[in-house]
Protein backbone atom coordinates (compact mmCIF):
# COMPACT_ATOMS: atom_id res chain seq x y z
CA UNK A 1 0.00 0.00 0.00
CA UNK A 2 1.36 3.31 -1.15
CA UNK A 3 0.28 6.35 0.90
CA UNK A 4 0.23 10.18 -0.60
CA UNK A 5 2.29 12.88 1.48
CA UNK A 6 2.07 16.17 0.66
CA UNK A 7 5.88 16.63 2.14
CA UNK A 8 7.31 14.34 -0.21
CA UNK A 9 5.08 15.32 -3.02
CA UNK A 10 6.25 19.13 -2.67
CA UNK A 11 9.73 17.39 -3.61
CA UNK A 12 11.09 18.55 -7.32
CA UNK A 13 13.95 15.68 -7.76
CA UNK A 14 16.30 16.29 -10.70
CA UNK A 15 15.48 12.58 -11.87
CA UNK A 16 14.80 11.93 -15.26
CA UNK A 17 11.27 10.93 -16.16
CA UNK A 18 10.75 7.59 -17.51
CA UNK A 19 8.38 7.09 -20.64
CA UNK A 20 6.42 4.24 -20.12
CA UNK A 21 5.35 2.67 -23.20
CA UNK A 22 4.30 -0.98 -22.57
CA UNK A 23 3.01 -0.93 -19.05
CA UNK A 24 -0.42 -1.25 -19.24
CA UNK A 25 -2.08 -4.91 -20.05
CA UNK A 26 -4.68 -6.33 -18.63
CA UNK A 27 -3.29 -9.50 -17.49
CA UNK A 28 -5.30 -12.63 -19.28
CA UNK A 29 -7.12 -13.57 -15.71
CA UNK A 30 -8.36 -10.37 -15.38
CA UNK A 31 -10.02 -10.01 -18.92
CA UNK A 32 -13.41 -11.15 -17.96
CA UNK A 33 -13.82 -9.93 -14.35
CA UNK A 34 -16.41 -7.74 -15.57
CA UNK A 35 -18.84 -9.81 -17.53
CA UNK A 36 -22.08 -9.81 -17.58
CA UNK A 37 -21.06 -6.28 -14.92
CA UNK A 38 -21.36 -2.42 -15.31
CA UNK A 39 -19.36 0.26 -14.04
CA UNK A 40 -20.54 3.44 -14.12
CA UNK A 41 -18.36 6.63 -13.54
CA UNK A 42 -18.75 10.16 -11.73
CA UNK A 43 -16.20 12.74 -13.18
CA UNK A 44 -15.52 15.89 -10.97
CA UNK A 45 -12.96 18.63 -12.08
CA UNK A 46 -11.29 19.73 -15.19
CA UNK A 47 -10.68 18.33 -19.07
CA UNK A 48 -7.60 16.56 -17.26
CA UNK A 49 -9.64 14.63 -15.25
CA UNK A 50 -12.30 14.31 -18.07
CA UNK A 51 -9.82 12.91 -20.12
CA UNK A 52 -8.26 10.18 -17.66
CA UNK A 53 -11.81 9.21 -17.38
CA UNK A 54 -11.25 8.61 -20.86
CA UNK A 55 -8.57 6.06 -20.24
CA UNK A 56 -10.54 4.49 -16.78
CA UNK A 57 -13.51 3.53 -19.04
CA UNK A 58 -11.16 2.20 -21.47
CA UNK A 59 -9.83 -0.01 -19.12
CA UNK A 60 -12.47 -1.43 -17.67
CA UNK A 61 -14.08 -2.21 -20.84
CA UNK A 62 -10.86 -3.94 -21.39
CA UNK A 63 -11.73 -5.58 -18.10
CA UNK A 64 -15.47 -6.97 -20.02
CA UNK A 65 -17.36 -4.32 -17.86
CA UNK A 66 -19.57 -2.13 -19.28
CA UNK A 67 -21.57 1.16 -19.49
CA UNK A 68 -24.14 1.95 -16.73
CA UNK A 69 -25.96 5.48 -17.38
CA UNK A 70 -27.24 4.81 -14.16
CA UNK A 71 -25.61 4.19 -10.60
CA UNK A 72 -28.04 1.98 -9.42
CA UNK A 73 -27.37 -0.40 -12.12
CA UNK A 74 -23.67 -0.87 -11.40
CA UNK A 75 -21.78 -3.47 -10.16
CA UNK A 76 -18.72 -0.97 -9.86
CA UNK A 77 -19.21 3.27 -9.07
CA UNK A 78 -15.83 5.19 -9.94
CA UNK A 79 -15.44 8.56 -8.68
CA UNK A 80 -13.10 10.97 -9.97
CA UNK A 81 -12.54 13.80 -7.67
CA UNK A 82 -11.13 17.16 -7.97
CA UNK A 83 -9.49 19.05 -4.82
CA UNK A 84 -9.04 22.51 -6.45
CA UNK A 85 -11.73 23.93 -3.86
CA UNK A 86 -13.85 23.11 -0.86
CA UNK A 87 -17.16 22.77 -2.81
CA UNK A 88 -15.24 20.17 -5.09
CA UNK A 89 -14.57 18.32 -1.82
CA UNK A 90 -17.95 18.30 -0.47
CA UNK A 91 -19.78 17.33 -3.57
CA UNK A 92 -17.77 14.68 -3.49
CA UNK A 93 -18.63 13.43 -0.17
CA UNK A 94 -21.97 14.60 -0.62
CA UNK A 95 -22.07 11.88 -3.49
CA UNK A 96 -20.94 9.24 -1.31
CA UNK A 97 -23.29 9.63 1.04
CA UNK A 98 -25.73 8.42 -2.33
CA UNK A 99 -23.36 5.26 -2.81
CA UNK A 100 -23.15 4.54 1.06
CA UNK A 101 -26.85 4.24 0.82
CA UNK A 102 -27.00 2.09 -2.29
CA UNK A 103 -24.42 -0.28 -0.27
CA UNK A 104 -27.25 -1.30 2.72
CA UNK A 105 -29.25 -2.48 -0.40
CA UNK A 106 -26.41 -3.92 -2.69
CA UNK A 107 -23.80 -5.15 -0.72
CA UNK A 108 -21.73 -6.26 -3.15
CA UNK A 109 -20.74 -3.22 -4.98
CA UNK A 110 -17.30 -2.00 -5.84
CA UNK A 111 -17.12 1.82 -4.85
CA UNK A 112 -13.43 3.37 -5.16
CA UNK A 113 -12.42 7.11 -5.62
CA UNK A 114 -9.69 8.14 -7.78
CA UNK A 115 -8.53 11.55 -9.08
CA UNK A 116 -7.40 14.28 -7.31
CA UNK A 117 -8.71 13.92 -4.00
CA UNK A 118 -7.06 10.69 -3.70
CA UNK A 119 -3.69 12.65 -3.71
CA UNK A 120 -4.59 14.01 -0.63
CA UNK A 121 -2.77 12.93 2.40
CA UNK A 122 -5.81 14.12 4.59
CA UNK A 123 -8.64 12.51 2.42
CA UNK A 124 -6.52 9.15 2.48
CA UNK A 125 -6.47 9.31 5.85
CA UNK A 126 -10.19 10.24 6.44
CA UNK A 127 -11.34 7.22 4.22
CA UNK A 128 -9.14 4.73 5.97
CA UNK A 129 -10.89 5.72 9.66
CA UNK A 130 -14.51 7.17 8.78
CA UNK A 131 -15.15 5.15 5.22
CA UNK A 132 -14.26 1.88 5.69
CA UNK A 133 -16.62 0.75 3.03
CA UNK A 134 -14.97 1.92 0.50
CA UNK A 135 -12.86 -0.55 -1.19
CA UNK A 136 -10.24 1.12 -3.60
CA UNK A 137 -8.71 3.92 -3.54
CA UNK A 138 -5.78 4.86 -6.58
CA UNK A 139 -4.50 8.47 -7.39
CA UNK A 140 -3.59 10.16 -10.83
CA UNK A 141 -0.65 8.41 -11.30
CA UNK A 142 -1.67 4.48 -10.94
CA UNK A 143 -4.75 4.51 -13.65
CA UNK A 144 -2.77 1.88 -15.64
CA UNK A 145 -2.52 -0.23 -12.32
CA UNK A 146 -6.55 -0.15 -12.14
CA UNK A 147 -6.80 -3.81 -13.31
CA UNK A 148 -4.46 -5.26 -10.53
CA UNK A 149 -5.96 -3.15 -7.97
CA UNK A 150 -9.56 -3.85 -8.35
CA UNK A 151 -8.68 -7.73 -8.37
CA UNK A 152 -7.03 -7.48 -5.64
CA UNK A 153 -10.17 -6.01 -3.50
CA UNK A 154 -12.42 -8.32 -5.23
CA UNK A 155 -10.34 -11.39 -3.93
CA UNK A 156 -9.18 -10.00 -1.12
CA UNK A 157 -12.65 -8.19 0.37
CA UNK A 158 -10.23 -5.27 1.85
CA UNK A 159 -9.67 -1.64 1.40
CA UNK A 160 -7.08 -1.27 -1.17
CA UNK A 161 -5.24 1.93 -1.39
CA UNK A 162 -2.93 3.12 -4.19
CA UNK A 163 -1.55 6.34 -4.25
CA UNK A 164 1.78 7.14 -5.01
CA UNK A 165 3.12 10.89 -4.16
CA UNK A 166 6.24 10.23 -5.85
CA UNK A 167 6.05 12.38 -8.95
CA UNK A 168 5.05 10.16 -11.47
CA UNK A 169 6.09 9.06 -14.89
CA UNK A 170 4.41 9.46 -18.25
CA UNK A 171 2.71 6.61 -19.64
CA UNK A 172 1.92 5.85 -23.43
CA UNK A 173 -0.40 3.75 -24.77
CA UNK A 174 -3.18 3.43 -22.09
CA UNK A 175 -6.02 2.83 -23.85
CA UNK A 176 -9.04 5.27 -24.42
CA UNK A 177 -12.87 5.55 -25.33
CA UNK A 178 -13.34 8.83 -26.60
CA UNK A 179 -16.42 10.78 -25.54
CA UNK A 180 -16.96 11.82 -28.89
CA UNK A 181 -16.34 11.36 -32.38
CA UNK A 182 -15.46 14.46 -33.61
CA UNK A 183 -13.37 16.15 -30.69
CA UNK A 184 -10.29 14.92 -28.83
CA UNK A 185 -8.65 16.05 -25.76
CA UNK A 186 -4.58 15.20 -26.17
CA UNK A 187 -2.52 15.38 -22.87
CA UNK A 188 0.49 17.09 -23.91
CA UNK A 189 2.26 17.48 -20.45
CA UNK A 190 1.06 16.28 -17.05
CA UNK A 191 1.53 18.08 -13.74
CA UNK A 192 2.57 21.34 -12.89
CA UNK A 193 5.82 23.04 -11.62
CA UNK A 194 4.79 26.46 -10.77
CA UNK A 195 3.81 26.25 -7.16
CA UNK A 196 0.81 29.43 -7.33
CA UNK A 197 0.39 29.57 -3.58
CA UNK A 198 -3.06 28.95 -3.94
CA UNK A 199 -2.77 25.97 -5.84
CA UNK A 200 -3.22 21.99 -4.91
CA UNK A 201 -2.52 20.74 -8.66
CA UNK A 202 1.82 21.10 -8.35
CA UNK A 203 1.26 18.24 -5.58
CA UNK A 204 -2.24 16.10 -6.96
CA UNK A 205 -0.39 15.87 -9.91
CA UNK A 206 3.36 15.80 -9.47
CA UNK A 207 6.12 17.41 -11.47
CA UNK A 208 5.72 18.74 -15.25
CA UNK A 209 6.25 16.16 -17.57
CA UNK A 210 5.94 16.56 -21.14
CA UNK A 211 5.32 14.41 -23.77
CA UNK A 212 7.84 13.55 -26.12
CA UNK A 213 6.77 15.97 -29.37
CA UNK A 214 6.53 11.87 -31.67
CA UNK A 215 3.89 10.47 -29.31
CA UNK A 216 1.44 13.84 -29.75
CA UNK A 217 1.95 14.42 -33.48
CA UNK A 218 1.14 10.91 -33.84
CA UNK A 219 -1.71 10.67 -31.75
CA UNK A 220 -2.79 13.61 -33.61
CA UNK A 221 -2.35 11.82 -37.42
CA UNK A 222 -4.24 8.79 -35.81
CA UNK A 223 -7.17 11.31 -35.05
CA UNK A 224 -7.20 12.88 -38.63
CA UNK A 225 -6.91 9.90 -40.44
CA UNK A 226 -10.00 8.41 -38.01
CA UNK A 227 -12.27 11.83 -38.55
CA UNK A 228 -11.60 14.02 -35.75
CA UNK A 229 -12.09 17.16 -36.70
CA UNK A 230 -11.10 18.90 -33.20
CA UNK A 231 -7.82 18.51 -30.63
CA UNK A 232 -7.55 20.24 -27.42
CA UNK A 233 -3.99 20.35 -26.61
CA UNK A 234 -4.43 19.90 -22.40
CA UNK A 235 -1.96 20.73 -19.78
CA UNK A 236 -1.70 22.90 -16.58
CA UNK A 237 0.29 25.33 -18.06
CA UNK A 238 0.75 24.37 -22.02
CA UNK A 239 2.81 27.26 -22.72
CA UNK A 240 5.69 26.04 -20.60
CA UNK A 241 5.34 22.81 -22.99
CA UNK A 242 8.98 21.00 -23.71
CA UNK A 243 10.88 22.49 -20.82
CA UNK A 244 11.20 19.76 -18.87
CA UNK A 245 12.30 17.35 -22.30
CA UNK A 246 15.92 19.61 -22.78
CA UNK A 247 15.28 18.63 -26.34
CA UNK A 248 15.00 22.58 -27.52
CA UNK A 249 11.41 22.39 -28.61
CA UNK A 250 8.51 24.52 -27.34
CA UNK A 251 5.17 25.52 -27.13
CA UNK A 252 4.83 26.74 -30.72
CA UNK A 253 7.56 24.38 -32.87
CA UNK A 254 4.12 21.70 -30.72
CA UNK A 255 1.97 23.93 -32.36
CA UNK A 256 2.99 24.33 -35.87
CA UNK A 257 3.88 20.42 -35.97
CA UNK A 258 0.25 20.21 -34.94
CA UNK A 259 -1.57 22.57 -37.41
CA UNK A 260 0.79 20.98 -40.29
CA UNK A 261 -1.11 17.12 -39.54
CA UNK A 262 -4.38 19.08 -41.28
CA UNK A 263 -6.33 18.70 -38.61
CA UNK A 264 -8.96 21.24 -38.91
CA UNK A 265 -9.12 22.63 -35.43
CA UNK A 266 -6.77 23.07 -32.78
CA UNK A 267 -7.50 24.39 -29.23
CA UNK A 268 -5.13 24.29 -26.08
CA UNK A 269 -5.74 25.10 -22.32
CA UNK A 270 -4.39 26.10 -19.78
CA UNK A 271 -1.76 28.94 -20.84
CA UNK A 272 -0.20 31.35 -17.79
CA UNK A 273 0.77 34.40 -19.09
CA UNK A 274 3.94 33.72 -17.37
CA UNK A 275 5.34 31.54 -20.38
CA UNK A 276 3.52 33.04 -23.21
CA UNK A 277 6.18 34.13 -26.02
CA UNK A 278 5.67 36.02 -28.95
CA UNK A 279 6.77 33.23 -31.36
CA UNK A 280 3.45 31.53 -30.20
CA UNK A 281 1.17 34.64 -30.67
CA UNK A 282 3.06 33.96 -34.37
CA UNK A 283 2.39 30.79 -34.97
CA UNK A 284 -1.60 30.96 -33.76
CA UNK A 285 -1.97 33.98 -35.76
CA UNK A 286 -0.45 31.94 -38.99
CA UNK A 287 -2.52 28.94 -39.02
CA UNK A 288 -5.67 29.07 -39.79
CA UNK A 289 -6.47 25.63 -38.05
CA UNK A 290 -5.20 26.71 -34.54
CA UNK A 291 -8.52 28.39 -33.45
CA UNK A 292 -8.50 32.12 -32.25
CA UNK A 293 -9.47 31.48 -28.42
CA UNK A 294 -7.22 31.93 -25.85
CA UNK A 295 -7.93 30.90 -22.44
CA UNK A 296 -5.69 33.44 -20.39
CA UNK A 297 -5.99 33.50 -16.40
CA UNK A 298 -5.95 36.55 -14.65
CA UNK A 299 -6.32 35.76 -11.06
CA UNK A 300 -6.16 39.32 -9.57
CA UNK A 301 -5.31 42.34 -11.14
CA UNK A 302 -3.47 43.52 -8.15
CA UNK A 303 0.64 43.60 -8.70
CA UNK A 304 0.66 42.72 -4.35
CA UNK A 305 -1.91 39.72 -4.62
CA UNK A 306 -0.59 38.54 -7.81
CA UNK A 307 3.22 38.74 -6.13
CA UNK A 308 1.14 37.02 -3.18
CA UNK A 309 0.06 34.34 -5.01
CA UNK A 310 3.13 33.80 -6.85
CA UNK A 311 1.83 34.43 -10.40
CA UNK A 312 5.68 36.31 -11.26
CA UNK A 313 3.51 38.37 -13.50
CA UNK A 314 2.34 42.47 -12.70
CA UNK A 315 -0.91 43.85 -14.11
CA UNK A 316 0.85 45.89 -16.69
CA UNK A 317 3.21 42.43 -17.88
CA UNK A 318 -0.52 41.12 -18.57
CA UNK A 319 -2.34 43.76 -20.49
CA UNK A 320 0.84 44.21 -22.83
CA UNK A 321 0.38 40.23 -23.08
CA UNK A 322 -3.38 40.65 -23.71
CA UNK A 323 -2.83 43.44 -25.98
CA UNK A 324 -0.49 41.44 -28.24
CA UNK A 325 -2.89 39.01 -28.20
CA UNK A 326 -5.59 41.31 -29.70
CA UNK A 327 -3.83 43.01 -31.86
CA UNK A 328 -1.85 39.82 -33.68
CA UNK A 329 -4.38 37.72 -33.85
CA UNK A 330 -7.71 39.35 -35.52
CA UNK A 331 -10.85 38.75 -33.81
CA UNK A 332 -9.38 36.44 -30.60
CA UNK A 333 -11.40 35.67 -27.87
CA UNK A 334 -10.30 35.40 -24.85
CA UNK A 335 -11.44 34.14 -21.35
CA UNK A 336 -10.11 34.00 -17.75
CA UNK A 337 -10.35 32.75 -14.32
CA UNK A 338 -10.46 35.09 -11.62
CA UNK A 339 -10.24 34.45 -7.31
CA UNK A 340 -11.89 37.15 -5.21
CA UNK A 341 -10.72 37.31 -1.23
CA UNK A 342 -7.39 36.03 -1.63
CA UNK A 343 -5.74 36.82 2.12
CA UNK A 344 -4.93 40.19 2.82
CA UNK A 345 -7.07 41.05 -1.04
CA UNK A 346 -8.17 44.62 0.33
CA UNK A 347 -11.01 47.04 -1.54
CA UNK A 348 -8.22 49.01 -3.48
CA UNK A 349 -6.45 45.11 -4.56
CA UNK A 350 -10.04 44.23 -5.07
CA UNK A 351 -10.49 47.26 -7.50
CA UNK A 352 -7.45 46.84 -9.49
CA UNK A 353 -8.86 43.30 -10.46
CA UNK A 354 -12.42 45.40 -10.99
CA UNK A 355 -10.17 47.59 -13.40
CA UNK A 356 -8.16 44.72 -15.19
CA UNK A 357 -11.95 43.24 -16.16
CA UNK A 358 -13.27 46.61 -17.60
CA UNK A 359 -9.90 47.34 -19.32
CA UNK A 360 -9.93 43.85 -21.22
CA UNK A 361 -13.79 42.80 -21.27
CA UNK A 362 -13.12 39.35 -21.21
CA UNK A 363 -15.28 37.40 -23.40
CA UNK A 364 -16.32 34.97 -19.96
CA UNK A 365 -14.50 34.66 -16.89
CA UNK A 366 -14.06 32.00 -14.63
CA UNK A 367 -14.92 33.67 -10.85
CA UNK A 368 -13.81 31.61 -7.46
CA UNK A 369 -13.62 32.73 -3.84
CA UNK A 370 -10.41 31.76 -2.58
CA UNK A 371 -10.51 28.40 -1.20
CA UNK A 372 -7.69 27.60 1.41
CA UNK A 373 -6.15 23.77 0.47
CA UNK A 374 -4.41 22.27 3.20
CA UNK A 375 -0.63 22.06 2.67
CA UNK A 376 -0.50 24.84 0.21
CA UNK A 377 1.51 28.33 0.98
CA UNK A 378 -1.67 30.41 1.19
CA UNK A 379 -3.41 28.30 3.27
CA UNK A 380 -1.15 29.46 6.23
CA UNK A 381 -2.12 33.39 5.22
CA UNK A 382 -4.43 35.08 7.49
CA UNK A 383 -7.68 36.30 5.39
CA UNK A 384 -9.90 38.29 7.75
CA UNK A 385 -12.75 39.15 5.16
CA UNK A 386 -15.90 37.92 6.38
CA UNK A 387 -18.42 35.91 4.02
CA UNK A 388 -20.44 38.45 3.52
CA UNK A 389 -17.36 40.43 1.65
CA UNK A 390 -16.57 37.30 -0.01
CA UNK A 391 -20.02 36.96 -2.13
CA UNK A 392 -20.24 40.50 -1.86
CA UNK A 393 -16.91 40.49 -4.03
CA UNK A 394 -17.75 37.69 -6.46
CA UNK A 395 -21.27 39.07 -6.74
CA UNK A 396 -19.68 42.71 -7.99
CA UNK A 397 -17.10 41.04 -10.22
CA UNK A 398 -20.01 38.73 -11.82
CA UNK A 399 -22.17 41.48 -12.66
CA UNK A 400 -18.98 42.96 -14.44
CA UNK A 401 -17.98 39.80 -16.32
CA UNK A 402 -21.41 39.44 -17.35
CA UNK A 403 -22.39 42.91 -18.84
CA UNK A 404 -18.61 42.30 -21.22
CA UNK A 405 -20.09 38.61 -21.99
CA UNK A 406 -23.01 39.74 -23.21
CA UNK A 407 -21.22 42.56 -25.20
CA UNK A 408 -18.62 40.18 -26.26
CA UNK A 409 -21.77 37.86 -27.66
CA UNK A 410 -24.13 40.82 -29.20
CA UNK A 411 -21.20 41.29 -31.38
CA UNK A 412 -22.20 38.34 -33.46
CA UNK A 413 -25.42 39.03 -34.00
CA UNK A 414 -26.33 38.49 -37.98
CA UNK A 415 -22.97 37.41 -38.47
CA UNK A 416 -22.11 34.58 -40.09
CA UNK A 417 -20.37 32.16 -38.31
CA UNK A 418 -18.16 28.31 -38.54
CA UNK A 419 -19.52 26.16 -36.11
CA UNK A 420 -18.37 22.58 -35.22
CA UNK A 421 -21.89 20.34 -34.68
CA UNK A 422 -21.22 18.27 -32.16
CA UNK A 423 -24.55 16.63 -30.24
CA UNK A 424 -27.88 17.08 -29.82
CA UNK A 425 -28.68 20.33 -27.78
CA UNK A 426 -30.48 20.09 -24.14
CA UNK A 427 -33.16 22.19 -25.89
CA UNK A 428 -35.11 19.85 -28.01
CA UNK A 429 -34.70 19.83 -31.93
CA UNK A 430 -31.66 21.57 -31.70
CA UNK A 431 -28.01 20.74 -31.95
CA UNK A 432 -25.13 22.70 -30.04
CA UNK A 433 -21.66 23.21 -31.19
CA UNK A 434 -19.04 25.98 -31.24
CA UNK A 435 -17.35 28.92 -33.18
CA UNK A 436 -13.67 29.18 -34.04
CA UNK A 437 -13.71 31.44 -30.45
CA UNK A 438 -15.85 29.16 -28.37
CA UNK A 439 -18.61 30.95 -28.01
CA UNK A 440 -22.14 28.29 -27.97
CA UNK A 441 -24.28 28.05 -30.60
CA UNK A 442 -27.97 26.14 -30.49
CA UNK A 443 -28.44 25.40 -34.39
CA UNK A 444 -31.57 24.21 -36.23
CA UNK A 445 -30.61 21.57 -37.87
CA UNK A 446 -31.06 17.85 -38.49
CA UNK A 447 -28.46 14.93 -37.04
CA UNK A 448 -27.23 14.82 -40.79
CA UNK A 449 -24.93 18.00 -39.53
CA UNK A 450 -23.34 16.15 -36.48
CA UNK A 451 -19.09 16.07 -36.77
CA UNK A 452 -19.54 18.71 -39.60
CA UNK A 453 -17.95 22.16 -39.88
CA UNK A 454 -20.76 24.38 -41.13
CA UNK A 455 -22.02 28.54 -41.65
CA UNK A 456 -24.13 29.13 -39.40
CA UNK A 457 -25.86 32.66 -39.54
CA UNK A 458 -26.48 33.96 -35.61
CA UNK A 459 -29.97 34.78 -34.76
CA UNK A 460 -30.51 35.53 -31.63
CA UNK A 461 -27.54 36.61 -28.94
CA UNK A 462 -28.14 35.37 -24.92
CA UNK A 463 -25.26 36.16 -22.07
CA UNK A 464 -23.74 32.37 -22.55
CA UNK A 465 -24.65 31.18 -25.87
CA UNK A 466 -25.99 32.03 -29.77
CA UNK A 467 -28.58 30.56 -31.42
CA UNK A 468 -28.21 30.37 -35.50
CA UNK A 469 -29.74 28.70 -37.98
CA UNK A 470 -27.79 27.28 -41.06
CA UNK A 471 -26.17 28.76 -44.42
CA UNK A 472 -26.80 26.69 -47.81
N1 LIG B 1 -3.40 25.67 -14.59
C1 LIG B 1 -4.40 26.62 -14.69
C2 LIG B 1 -5.45 26.56 -13.62
C3 LIG B 1 -6.00 25.29 -13.14
S1 LIG B 1 -7.11 25.40 -11.81
C4 LIG B 1 -3.75 28.00 -14.61
O1 LIG B 1 -2.76 28.20 -13.99
O2 LIG B 1 -4.31 28.89 -15.16
C5 LIG B 1 -8.42 26.39 -12.48
C6 LIG B 1 -8.67 27.64 -11.73
O3 LIG B 1 -9.12 27.36 -10.42
C7 LIG B 1 -7.48 28.53 -11.52
O4 LIG B 1 -7.17 29.30 -12.65
C8 LIG B 1 -7.90 29.39 -10.36
O5 LIG B 1 -8.59 30.54 -10.79
C9 LIG B 1 -8.86 28.49 -9.61
N2 LIG B 1 -8.28 28.02 -8.34
C10 LIG B 1 -7.21 27.25 -8.17
N3 LIG B 1 -6.96 27.06 -6.85
C11 LIG B 1 -7.93 27.75 -6.19
C12 LIG B 1 -8.21 27.97 -4.80
N4 LIG B 1 -7.47 27.44 -3.85
N5 LIG B 1 -9.29 28.72 -4.48
C13 LIG B 1 -10.07 29.28 -5.46
N6 LIG B 1 -9.84 29.11 -6.76
C14 LIG B 1 -8.78 28.37 -7.13
FE1 LIG C 1 -2.20 25.71 -10.18
FE2 LIG C 1 -0.68 27.73 -10.87
FE3 LIG C 1 -0.12 25.28 -11.78
FE4 LIG C 1 -2.26 26.58 -12.67
S1 LIG C 1 -0.13 27.17 -12.96
S2 LIG C 1 -2.17 24.45 -12.01
S3 LIG C 1 -2.96 27.71 -10.87
S4 LIG C 1 -0.03 25.97 -9.65
FE1 LIG D 1 -9.40 19.52 -10.04
FE2 LIG D 1 -7.29 18.00 -10.33
FE3 LIG D 1 -8.22 19.33 -12.38
S1 LIG D 1 -7.71 19.33 -8.61
S2 LIG D 1 -9.13 21.13 -11.46
S3 LIG D 1 -9.27 17.73 -11.32
S4 LIG D 1 -6.09 18.83 -11.97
Amino acid sequence: MNLPDLKEAKIRTKKEIKIIRDDYKVPHDMKTIGKNKKYYLKTYGCQMNVHDSENIKAILEDMSFSEAMEMEDADIILLNTCAIRENAHNKMFGFLGRVKHLKHSKPDVICGICGCMAQEESVVDDIKSKYRWVDIVFGTHNIHKLPEILKESIDNKKQEIEVYSIEGDVYEGIPIKRDSKYKAWVNIQYGCDKFCTYCIVPYTRGKQRSRMPVDIINEVKDLVNNGYKEVTLLGQNVNAYGKDLNINYTMSDLLEETAKTGIERIRFVTSHPWDFDDKMIDIIAKYDNIMPYIHLPLQSGSDRILKLMGRRYTKEKYLELFNKIKKNIPNCSITTDIIVAFPGETIEDFNDTLDVVNTCKFDSAFTFIYSPRIGTPAAKMKNDLTIEEKNDRLYKLNEVVNKYANEANQKYMGKIVKVLIEAPSEKSGKLMGYTDTMKLVNVEASEEYLGKIVDVEITDVKTWSLDGKLID
